[in-house]
């Protein structure tokens, strides 16, 4: 029996749920909400699709109850609140720590041996903080992050290619903000072939510049932030933890001298798999990555310096 509790069941929470449910990643999917009645009602509206598409996976729908998240193999945290058109994730800090450590001391009460999937924004610095709040082992703690914006990367590729986006390959990694992070061009192929065979710099850098915005590019068109993607990343994400997929997908992870970094949760490439984070993967980066790099953790080191606790 594998069980997901999803905290938050609002766009993206829900999508992620849904998601889950569908591709039956889990056995039982949790979603759990402050909102009288918004868990319990999207539940059961997912669970009156079972029948139409043939979908095992028992949902269920709970306010405040965190009792019945117990015994959840994976948490995901969505809760806080999302951005609005011109505001960037590092803005939603003071409310959203205050929520993401209640949330991490209620789920872990109940389900102690949780791997957890940040979500909430800023994602680096929220991931961090559940690290100092749960004295957690460092593998247990996944943020999300770098497998939306890859998701996103890799979009944006097909669109310029021409291509399926399921040929194309490509990671982003570096912090998950608008200015941080660091689609990696020169990594980024179809069917293994770099993309440069076929792409000018200016297009690879349009492509690039679309994607380290792509957040707020959906922002300013549904005037809040985007659900889809971000789901279904989020689902990504624990599918390789529940199923030991060792799935390399770029995560939030805590640094401990990786990339030359420490003490700060940052996209690198992870190994996922049971237990969470089962390795981080170094690439070997030039220079100029390596800068980028750099600057990304300085300024994901800034946000964090914010936290209010
Ligand atoms: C986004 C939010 C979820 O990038 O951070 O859409």
């Amino acid at each position: 029996m594998s069980k997901v509790t999803v905290v938050g069941a609002g766009n993206v929470g829900a999508t992620a749920a849904n998601v889950m449910a569908i591709r039956e990643i889990a056995d039982e999917v949790v979603m759990i909400d402050i909102k009288e009645g918004v868990s319990e009602g999207k539940a059961m509206d997912m669970m009156q699709t079972a029948n139409l598409l043939d979908m095992n996976t028992r949902i269920k729908g709970v306010t405040n109850d965190y009792a019945a998240t117990a015994g959840s193999d994976v948490v995901v945290i969505t809760s806080g609140i999302p951005r609005k058109p011109g505001m960037t994730r590092e803005e939603l800090i003071g409310v959203n720590a205050g929520i993401v450590k209640q949330v991490t001391e209620s789920v872990l009460k109940y389900s102690p041996d949780a791997v957890i999937v940040c979500v909430s924004n800023p994602m680096d610095t929220m991931t961090y903080l559940i690290h100092k709040v749960s004295g957690l082992p460092k593998n247990r703690i996944i943020g999300m992050g770098g497998a939306l914006d890859s998701s996103r990367f890799k979009y944006y590729l097909s669109q310029a290619l021409g291509a399926n986006p399921n040929e194309v390959e490509g990671m982003v990694i570096g912090g998950h903000g608008d200015t941080t992070m660091i689609p990696l061009k020169r990594f980024a192929t179809l069917r293994g072939v770099p993309v440069c065979n076929w792409l000018s710099c200016e297009q690879l850098d349009k492509v690039a510049a679309d994607t380290m915005v792509g957040g707020a590019t959906l922002t300013k068109l549904l005037g809040t932030s985007a659900w889809y993607a971000p789901g279904a990343a989020a689902a990504e994400v624990v599918e390789a933890v529940i199923h030991d997929q060792d799935a390399v997908i770029p995560c939030s992870a805590l640094l401990e001298g990786e990339y030359g970094h420490s003490d700060l949760c940052i996209g690198v490439p992870c190994v996922l798999g049971k237990g969470g984070i089962k390795r981080i993967i170094e690439l070997p980066l030039n220079d100029e990555e390596k800068e980028l790099f750099a600057k990304s953790a300085e300024a994901v080191h800034k946000t964090n310096a914010a936290l209010p606790c």
